[in-house]
């Protein structure tokens, strides 16, 4: 059965009432705020098919009951037949669900680029897994609710678990399994679960793997969970039809050697979004002009987590005055620190070396420079640091100059610099190299 959906046609006047309703003016604001494509929201709202999820969405966005306006898009079913099928299809899609401690993404902003992008490799690509990678605090976990949320329907089951606490594999192979068999097993290992994975449509979501890797050793797993490892590597490369979305701060090295542009393990490295960042601050109840609250978000990289501290302190300390903040210069405190500190203290000494070189050096740095400061440092080893760096998005990738063109050149985030800066000078570390 063919899980798109349309609008009926006798019920196209309702869906424009229903905008106007709601008060979005264009095409444009619905597909921003849904986080669908233009294409999907101009086929919704002329009658044409759209996936199950996307008019899901875009019902709740216009407060109308989905039931009563959609059509299955099956040949030959009645307007009578459509909607039972459709009644049926709901509760399916509905009574598997378990989703852990996933968070509540009512108040989510912007990311339509990110949630288009996930959407189609996990509903339309059937990719088998998915990485969503970046560092503290910039969204992984709120994303993957939004897009576990936006294609549920796709699943049969869905099951959310957060690898915050380090539950051994077994633990959670155990829980997955009990769900997936509706209770009927309770076996832990692995072969169950591809058996599952093989005969239904299973989305699972690991939130924070990070938790379950080595500090200073990039995408390695911690010792006694190596075998987590083992379960990412067969959920890639085994052929089934569900699908396995992680978040982490850091890149498991079975990702790095499975993923590609058209292979079923694919990764995305989120960054800032200034659109989140701004509405944050403007819910938060700021004062400034878009001039001043773009310069805020951009010091912090427009990562939501530090906005939203910032913002915090700004209300507290400055009665939401943006300007008389930005007018103190100093930007890394508390809550800020404390989110930079847990990133800081997984570093090796290497890593931790090439982020005050950089720190001192804000222009950026290539690898050939790096290699002429660091001469007692053996190229690979130099490499590998870069690589664990960029892994963790605590170094970007910057335009290089006219005469470095040929090589990368790598820079810091204002916010992290200022960290690093701050942090070599209250504990005296340097490069000790
Ligand atoms: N697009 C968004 N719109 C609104 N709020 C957001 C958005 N993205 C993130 N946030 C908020 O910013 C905060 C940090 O986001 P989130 O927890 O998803 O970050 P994270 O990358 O998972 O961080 P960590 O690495 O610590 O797990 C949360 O309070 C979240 O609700
Ligand atoms: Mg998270």
């Amino acid at each position: 059965m063919s899980r798109s959906l349309r609008v009926n046609q006798g019920c196209i006047e309702q869906v424009k009432l229903a905008l106007k309703r709601n008060g979005i003016l264009s095409q444009r604001a619905l597909a921003e705020s849904a986080g669908l494509s233009l294409s999907t929201v101009s086929n919704f709202l002329t009658g044409k098919p759209v996936d199950h999820a996307s008019f899901v969405e875009l019902c709740q966005q216009l407060a109308i009951d989905c039931e009563e306006i959609a059509q299955l898009d099956v040949a030959g079913y009645s307007k009578t037949k459509s909607k039972l099928a459709l009644t049926a299809l709901t509760r399916i899609t509905n009574k598997h669900q378990d989703w852990g401690e996933a968070i509540d993404v009512s108040v989510f902003y912007g990311r339509s680029k990110e949630l288009a992008t996930l959407g189609q490799w996990i509903a339309t690509q059937r990719c088998r897994l998915v990485a969503i990678l970046g560092m503290g605090g910039i969204g992984k976990t709120a994303i993957a609710a939004k897009v576990a949320a936006q294609v549920q329907h796709e699943f049969e089951y869905v099951i959310w678990r957060s690898l915050r606490n380090a539950p051994s594999l077994e633990t959670l192979l155990g829980n997955l399994v009990v769900f997936v068999s509706e209770f009927q097993e309770t076996a832990t290992d692995m072969r169950r679960l591809i058996h599952h994975l093989r005969s239904k449509r299973c989305l699972l979501i690991l939130d924070n793997m990070e938790a379950i890797l080595e500090p200073g050793y990039t995408g390695q797993f911690r010792n006694g969970y190596q075998g987590y490892g083992q379960l990412l590597s067969v959920i890639g490369e085994t052929a089934h039809s569900s699908c396995l979305i992680l978040t982490s701060r850091e890149k498991p090295s079975e990702i790095a050697a499975t993923e590609g542009d058209k292979l079923p393990v694919r990764c995305l490295r989120l960054s800032g979004s200034l659109e989140a960042a701004m509405a944050l601050l403007d819910i938060k109840g700021l004062v400034g002009t878009d001039a001043q609250k773009q310069q805020l978000c951009d010091h912090y990289g427009s990562n939501p987590l530090a906005v939203k501290i910032v913002a915090t302190s700004i209300q507290e300390l400055f009665d939401g005055e943006i300007k008389v903040f930005l007018q103190q210069n100093t930007f890394v405190f508390n809550g800020i620190r404390r989110l930079l500190d847990q990133q800081f203290e997984r570093l090796s000494p290497l890593e931790k070396s090439i982020m005050y070189w950089l720190a001192i050096n804000p222009e950026g740095t290539t690898i050939a420079k790096l290699e002429s400061n660091m001469i007692t440092v053996p190229r690979t080893k130099l490499l590998e640091a870069l690589e664990g760096l960029r892994g963790r998005s605590l170094i970007e990738k910057a335009t290089p100059t006219l005469l470095e063109k040929q090589s990368c050149c790598y820079t810091q985030q204002i916010m992290v610099r200022e960290y690093v800066t701050e942090l070599e000078w209250h504990t005296g570390e340097a490069i000790a190299l």
